[in-house]
């Protein structure tokens, strides 16, 4: 071999241990050392060394976690050893039952350490390296044999293609690593929203979503998901292996596997229960589903002699909460008409208690959806309720009610009692009144909160100032005075002065945040700025046809169309004529400087590690609406986002009493915009 094929030979066994490495960093431990640039500049040269040295391609290249072609079927595959399942136990009695069962086998004075761990609510799958190096991945299946998804699992990232090896450490002949995968809750809100809008059925919960993931017959297909996973054990295992689940843990991540940073050990059962009954309000927090705690006893000496029955391992129990879902009864459909004139049918139940909260009410999609499950009124239904997304009912429990009917959407607004519509091709119904009162004061509520942030004039204001018949449209807000502001209850002389002023200073607000509160049908808060800088004006906005707003990033045919309907309807053509006669912003600043997000002005420290997002995703998703995005922590700072063990940015926080956010709280501030 001549030198310099040496030499490639060698940069490439450097580029893959590097990207490996970088991989390591960035999905494993949360904790990126170098830009996505940089990591992309790695990538691709190693890619062009493979194109053009195809024998040098390794199975464990990071460019090959992405390619192999669509199967047929799945070939079933039969375990190493079992993977068996957990016996669940929901009181601090079972709990505490079950110690005194452990330590009556294990001989009384024996001191059982525990370790405990979120259950992760998704699919659970097995893992083979030989010699460090991936070569299966299956599903559980029935436990003793599961579903060959080798090829599904090679695209998620967190998956380590190559185990890492810590310097000294010895390299294990074969290792079976158990897992689960998992759908984080942010990607499953907008994986719903993309089946949603493709027509198709959404997922009813993330399990569902990450199972149906896996079992994509087209590898691209699941590479496009944002699966991640949690390692939690370890199944066959030839080499030195760790004595206790504390360590295999701990072993686990300095191979390279992602396991769950919030996995605790601790020496009482009495810790045990209490840590398990805190986490009932915990888990809402996590961004992804958990339906309980796994304990395990520490020493995999102990575990061995207790032993399992049935495949249930003794020496582990999964203690769960109060279920997810439950039945009662649909009182009623109700209608109501958001704020773009779609109709959303809502369910009025019985309060029914779901996962530790009561539930009265539960989102039903559409007409389509409750015909197809035949939901009636009256029923026995099955309601479920899935972290922080809003309930939902899944379907009938049981027998229709004598004499109950299909449900109809009705013919008209419930509001305003014009003819309702539903445009060929989609599946939610209109009401096509651009004058509906629920349609004006949905839109007024979004005007004044997350489009423009009116400072002082909130959403109880806005109902007051509409019940009174003072602001029934958007220009009616700016014409109000102060006196007519002073004349409502709650509100004093000086209340009243600072909310007018406030109303005065939000025509200031540039052009995309006017945009983004227009409520034009499918422009949320990033195709209204990519409006604003595409056209920059509402008189071009006018004057453009659908294919040059097909132009834009993000606009498709049948967004563009819309838009285009908007924009050349009369009644929001005069809107904008008064708008801009009373002096908001319908152009771009002719500065060139970007538009400001709604988060322009602010500036945010993210310290710790966050669970669904990575420190840059999150970052970037601040950026985008605005924020600046710092490493210290000063008194500029507007918050800091605490994740997991957070450093001393935290306390600095504190100290300079800047605002703590959690994560909820960031997914909640991403949120309102
Ligand atoms: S340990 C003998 N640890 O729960 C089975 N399981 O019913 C030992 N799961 O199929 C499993 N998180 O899919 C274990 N931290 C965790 C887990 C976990 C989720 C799932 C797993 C398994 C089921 C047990």
């Amino acid at each position: 071999m001549s030198s310099e094929a040496v030499s490639v030979e060698k940069r490439a066994a450097e580029l893959r241990r590097l990207i490996e490495h970088h991989n390591y960093r960035y999905h494993v431990l949360d904790d990126p050392e170098i830009s996505d640039a940089a990591y992309d500049a790695l990538y691709d040269e190693l890619k062009s060394i493979e194109e053009e040295h195809p024998e040098l391609v390794t199975p464990d290249s990071p460019t090959q976690r992405v390619g192999a072609p669509p199967a047929e079927g799945f070939r079933k595959v039969d375990h190493l050893s079992p993977m068996g399942s957990l016996e669940k136990v929901t009181t601090a009695e079972a709990l505490s039952k079950w110690a005194e069962d452990v330590r009556k086998r294990l001989g009384t004075d024996e001191p059982v350490a525990y370790v405990i761990e979120p259950k992760i609510d998704g699919s659970a799958v097995s893992l083979v390296y030989e010699r460090g190096l991936y070569v299966r991945g299956a599903t559980r299946g029935d436990g003793l044999r599961g579903e060959d998804v080798t090829a599904n699992l090679r695209t998620i990232e967190a998956i380590p293609l190559r185990m890492l090896v810590p310097e000294g450490a010895e390299q294990p002949e074969l290792l079976e690593v158990r897992g689960e995968i998992y759908f984080p809750l942010d990607g499953f809100g907008r994986f719903n929203d993309a089946q949603i809008e493709a027509g198709k059925r959404p997922a009813p919960n993330a399990r569902n979503a990450a199972a149906g993931s896996l079992r994509q017959l087209n590898p691209a297909v699941t590479a496009q998901r944002p699966l991640s996973i949690f390692a939690y054990g370890l199944g066959v295992f030839r080499g030195p292996r760790p004595s206790t689940q504390w360590e295999a843990l701990a072993w686990l991540r300095e191979h390279g596997f992602r396991t769950n940073p919030h996995a605790e050990r601790l020496e009482s059962i009495d810790e045990v229960t209490h840590a398990c009954e805190a986490w009932e309000a915990r888990r809402e927090d996590l961004g992804y589903e958990i339906d309980g705690i796994v304990i395990k006893v520490d020493s995999f000496e102990q575990q061995e002699r207790l032993g399992s029955l049935h495949e249930r391992p003794r020496f582990a129990r999964a203690y769960k909460w109060a279920p997810t879902s439950a039945v009662t009864r649909l009182r009623k459909i109700h209608v109501r008409v958001g704020r773009t004139g779609v109709l959303n049918p809502l369910a009025e139940l019985e309060p029914v208690h779901v996962g530790g909260v009561t539930v009265s009410s539960a989102t039903l999609h559409n007409e389509d959806d409750i015909r197809r499950k035949d939901i009636r009124e009256g029923d026995l239904v099955l309601v479920q309720r899935a972290g922080d997304v809003i309930p939902q009912v899944v379907g009938p429990a049981g027998e229709h009610e004598p004499g109950s009917k299909q449900w109809r959407m009705p013919k008209r607004c419930p509001l305003c009692k014009t003819e309702i519509v539903k445009p060929a091709g989609e599946v939610m119904h209109r009401c096509p009144n651009r004058a509906c009162p629920s349609r004006g004061l949905e839109t007024l509520y979004h005007w004044v909160g997350p489009a423009l942030d009116i400072e002082g004039v909130g959403g109880t204001t806005v109902r007051k100032l509409w019940d009174e018949g003072l602001v029934r449209a958007l220009p009616d807000l700016y014409r109000l005075t102060v006196e007519e502001l002073e004349g409502l209850e709650g509100f004093a002389e000086i209340s009243a002065a600072r909310a007018f002023e406030s109303i005065q200073r939000s025509k200031e607000k540039p052009f995309s945040r006017i945009l983004f509160g227009l409520n034009i049908p499918k422009v949320g808060w990033v195709i209204a700025r990519s409006l604003a800088q595409h056209f920059g004006s509402a008189e071009i906005l006018q004057a453009v046809t659908q294919e040059q707003l097909e132009e834009v990033e993000g606009i498709g045919p049948d967004r563009a169309e819309l838009i285009a309907e908007w924009f050349s309807d009369e009644d929001n053509r005069t809107l904008l004529e008064e708008l801009r006669e009373l002096g908001l912003q319908l152009a771009t600043a002719a500065s060139g400087r970007p538009e400001d997000g709604p988060l322009t002005g602010t500036q945010y420290v993210i310290t710790g590690t966050l669970e669904a997002w990575s420190r840059e995703q999150a970052k970037a998703a601040l950026e985008t609406l605005g924020a600046k995005v710092t490493q210290s922590v000063s008194k500029k700072t507007t918050g800091v986002v605490v994740g997991e063990s957070p450093g001393s940015k935290a306390a600095k926080a504190e100290q300079l009493g800047v605002p703590i956010l959690s994560e909820a709280g960031l997914a909640e501030l991403l949120r309102a915009r």
